[in-house]
């Protein structure tokens, strides 16, 4: 299986080391001659601890390094395309680069093995394969299926560590064409790792973001919550932060915080509603607008709202609807503050007249906290047999039985995992 790999920067270099360094025959091609040359001459424009040694171990015996497009791709089987998606003036990702090296490699495809693998590892918007690559090289006059095989293999390696990340990778993810497994793919990966993840392309190209999103998303709402300290004043910020992370939730494999980092139905229960509204009115009051602690709190009513809409959208006001939980979460009876009121409370506005509830432990203080006129059951089985239509709105694990029912619909607002 020989390997070609497009682009010979940051990811790309370490690509095709990483690959000659497992014993595969790899052609690095780079579009920029003086580069080519002096990566030939064992100069990286970049440093990256341990690189260098590879490189030399490599080149010349494993790896080739060109910039002739011909002899990097003649007989390739695997084509790894590693070329810059820098942001376009109107800030979404530019794909020209990439568009190029495509249009090239198509020119060119007679070349290559037979229906190669192109791989984009290039960071790029999620639906990018399907809606932008695939066509592009239809338009080429490619066929999908008989002429090369798309997929998509984000890069997780972090900038000072990239060749230890890449050998020793915590997770490789490689989106396909309806999440099917592409066995020389698998061959590629296993001398490096047995977590290898194949899901549709979509979600391959989400899960980077997903992942950069949520390191800025964590460094942003640091700031933010150091905004707030410095404003109310007389706060050891380093302190602080370093408090917080002894919070046992941090630690652990996987740890604890991970429930947190999940999508539900919105958060609830007697702390953080209150406690993100509270601090950012005291922000307010010092003139710090906290636009994160706002935007939390946004979230949490649109995720609700987004999910009635869906409920209104596929469901006839008279069926008979079961909602599964209504304290604000399992291993618990509170009820104060539960997303399960504000849903019942929405689904009875609009006019659905046949709400069943029930939970294993929070059925009594629900019925006298909230006065609702709905139907209480008394235990999962007479609410599967009452209502063809389930809404998952608490993680109890009971509740993972339901998701196996064919006859029913269940609406999972949980994501709870089926047994
Ligand atoms: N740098 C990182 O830490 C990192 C980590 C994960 C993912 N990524 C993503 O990987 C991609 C590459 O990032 P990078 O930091 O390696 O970029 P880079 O700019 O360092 O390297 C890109 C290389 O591609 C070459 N190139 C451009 N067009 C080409 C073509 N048609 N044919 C051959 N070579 C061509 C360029 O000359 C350059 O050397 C980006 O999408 C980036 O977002 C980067």
């Amino acid at each position: 299986m020989k390997i070609a790999v497009f682009g010979l920067g940051f990811v790309g270099l370490t690509t095709a080391v990483g690959f000659a360094k497992k014993g595969f025959e790899v052609f690095g091609y780079e579009i920029d001659e003086n580069k080519a040359k002096a990566l030939n001459e064992l100069k990286i424009p970049f440093y990256e601890k341990d690189l260098d040694s590879a490189l030399k171990d490599v080149l010349g015996v494993k790896l080739k390094i060109t910039s002739d497009i011909k002899e990097a791709l003649k007989n390739a089987k695997i084509i790894f395309y590693c070329i810059g998606t820098p942001m376009s003036d109107d800030g979404s990702a530019d794909l020209s680069f990439l568009l190029t090296a495509l249009k090239d490699t198509a020119a060119n495809i007679s070349l290559c093995d037979k229906a190669p693998i192109l791989i984009i590892k290039s960071t790029v918007p999620p639906s990018s394969c399907k809606e932008v690559f695939i066509p592009h090289l239809q338009n080429l006059g490619l066929d999908a299926e008989k002429d090369f095989i798309l997929a998509n293999n984000p890069e997780f390696l972090r900038e000072g560590f990239a060749y230890e990340d890449f050998m020793n990778p915590d997770r490789v993810v490689i989106g396909t064409y309806e999440a099917k497994n592409i066995r020389e793919l698998e061959l590629l990966y296993e001398p490096f790792t047995k977590d290898i993840f194949f899901t549709s392309l979509n979600t391959a190209e989400f899960i980077k973001y997903l992942s950069n999103t949520t390191l800025s998303l964590n460094i942003s709402y640091a700031n933010e919550m150091s905004m707030i300290a410095q404003v109310v004043g007389d706060i050891d910020i380093i302190k602080a932060f370093s408090i917080l992370h002894k919070d046992k939730r941090f630690s652990g494999n996987p740890a604890g915080i991970v429930s947190y980092l999940y999508p539900g139905m919105g958060f609830g229960g007697y702390c953080l509603p209150k406690d993100t509204l509270a601090l950012y009115k005291k922000a307010k009051d010092k003139n710090y607008e906290a636009q994160i602690l706002n935007s939390i709190l946004n979230v949490n009513e649109d995720i609700l709202n987004f999910y009635v809409d869906k409920i209104q959208n596929e469901v006839s006001k008279d069926e008979n609807i079961g909602i599964l939980g209504l304290s604000f979460k399992a291993q618990s009876d509170d009820v104060r503050d539960s997303k399960s009121a504000t849903l019942i409370k929405k689904l009875l506005e609009l006019g659905f007249r046949n709400i069943y509830a029930y939970d294993p432990m929070a059925n009594e203080i629900f019925k006298k906290t909230y006065d609702f006129n709905i139907s209480y059951e008394d235990s999962l089985q007479n609410i599967k047999d009452k209502c063809k239509i389930l809404v998952i709105a608490t993680a109890w694990e009971e509740f993972s039985n339901v998701l196996n029912e064919k006859d029913k619909k269940i609406y999972n607002f949980r994501y709870m995992k089926g047994l």
